[in-house]
C-alpha cells in the first residue's frame, strides 16, 4: 500500500510500521491515522504477519495528535467528523501489536502507544497527556488506559499537570514492558516480536482478546470467556502440533490453523 506518512515492510512474520511526518515530531493528522488504520487492517488479515510492531523517530513516536488541524475544529465539527472512530479501528485489531518508543509519546502518541499490547522504550523515551496545557483533555483513551496501566494516583498527575513521565518512571509505574539503551530499541523491539510472532497465530489472537477481556468485564464472566477461548483452540491443528512436538522434544512448526 502507498502511504505518504508511514513507510511500512514485514520481516519474518513481524509487520512493521513506521510512523513517518518527521518535521512535526510525527504529529497524528487524520490523514496519518486513517493510513495507519488501513494499514493494521490489512497487516491483521495477512497470513504472513503474526505481529505488528509500530515505531516512530529516534527522537519522537508522536507528539500527539496535530494541534494545527485541531486548534479551529468547532464541537459541532469534532462530533460530525467523529477522528476517535478511526481510534476505535485500531483498538479492534486482533493480532498483537507492540509499540517501540524512542522519543516523545505525548497525548496521542501516548495514547497510540497504549492501544498496542506492549511496549518496549529507549532511555530517551517520554510518555504524557499534555493535553491540560492546550485548555483539553485526552480523548483516546489517555483518562481509561493510563489509569488502569499506572493507577489513580499517577494518573491523575499526568492528566492533571500534563507533565511528562521518564521511560524509567514508565516501566516502573507499570506503564511499559521494558527499557533499553538507546542504540538496542530497535534489535530488542524486533527481538520481543519476532518471539512472539513464533508462537502459535490463532492462539495469540484469542490470548490477546482474553487479556483485553479483563478490563470490561468481572471476574466470573472473564474466567467462563477465557475457558471457551481454551476450549476453542482444542479445533486447531497448531494445539495438536503443539503437544505433539513437546512430546516428540522438537520445536512445533505452527500453521495459523
Ligand atoms: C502539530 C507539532 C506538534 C503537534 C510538534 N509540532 N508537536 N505540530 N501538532 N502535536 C511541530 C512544532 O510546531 C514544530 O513545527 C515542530 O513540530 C518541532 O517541534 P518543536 O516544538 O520545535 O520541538 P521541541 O522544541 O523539540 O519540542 C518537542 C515537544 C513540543 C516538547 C514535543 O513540540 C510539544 O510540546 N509538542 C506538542 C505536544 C502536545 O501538546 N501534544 C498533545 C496534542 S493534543 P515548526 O513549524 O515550528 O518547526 C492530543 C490530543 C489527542 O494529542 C487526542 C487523540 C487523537
Amino acid at each position: 500500500m502507498n502511504t505518504r506518512n508511514l513507510l511500512v515492510s514485514c520481516v519474518k512474520g513481524v509487520g512493521r510500521v513506521q510512523l513517518h511526518r518527521p518535521h512535526v515530531l510525527n504529529a497524528l493528522n487524520r490523514e496519518l491515522i486513517r493510513e495507519l488504520v488501513q494499514v493494521l487492517e490489512e497487516m491483521d488479515q495477512q497470513d504472513e504477519i503474526h505481529v505488528i510492531l509500530i515505531s516512530g523517530g529516534d527522537r519522537f513516536f508522536a507528539a500527539g495528535a496535530d494541534i494545527d488541524e485541531m486548534a479551529d475544529a468547532s464541537a459541532v465539527d469534532m462530533l460530525v467528523t467523529d477522528p476517535f472512530s478511526d481510534w476505535d479501528r485500531i483498538r479492534r485489531i486482533s493480532k498483537p501489536m507492540i509499540a517501540s518508543v524512542g522519543g516523545y509519546a505525548l497525548g496521542g502518541g501516548c495514547e497510540l502507544a497504549m492501544i498496542c499490547d506492549m511496549i518496549i522504550a529507549s532511555e530517551k523515551a517520554q510518555f504524557g497527556q499534555p493535553e491540560i496545557n492546550l485548555g483539553v483533555m485526552p480523548g483516546a483513551g489517555g483518562t481509561q488506559r493510563l489509569t488502569r496501566a499506572v493507577g489513580k494516583a499517577k494518573a491523575m498527575e499526568m492528566v492533571l499537570t500534563g507533565r511528562p513521565i521518564t521511560a524509567r518512571e514508565a516501566f516502573q509505574a507499570g506503564l511499559i514492558n521494558r527499557v533499553v539503551p538507546t542504540e538496542l530499541l530497535e534489535n530488542e523491539s524486533m527481538k520481543l516480536a519476532q518471539e512472539v510472532a513464533a508462537k502459535a497465530p490463532v492462539a495469540l489472537r484469542l490470548a490477546k482478546q482474553a487479556v483485553l477481556r479483563s478490563f470490561d468485564t468481572t471476574l466470573k464472566e472473564g474466567l467462563d470467556y477465557e475457558q471457551k477461548l481454551f476450549y476453542l483452540l482444542f479445533a486447531t491443528h497448531d494445539q495438536e502440533e503443539g503437544m505433539k512436538a513437546f512430546k516428540e522434544k522438537r520445536p512445533p512448526r505452527f500453521f495459523g490453523k
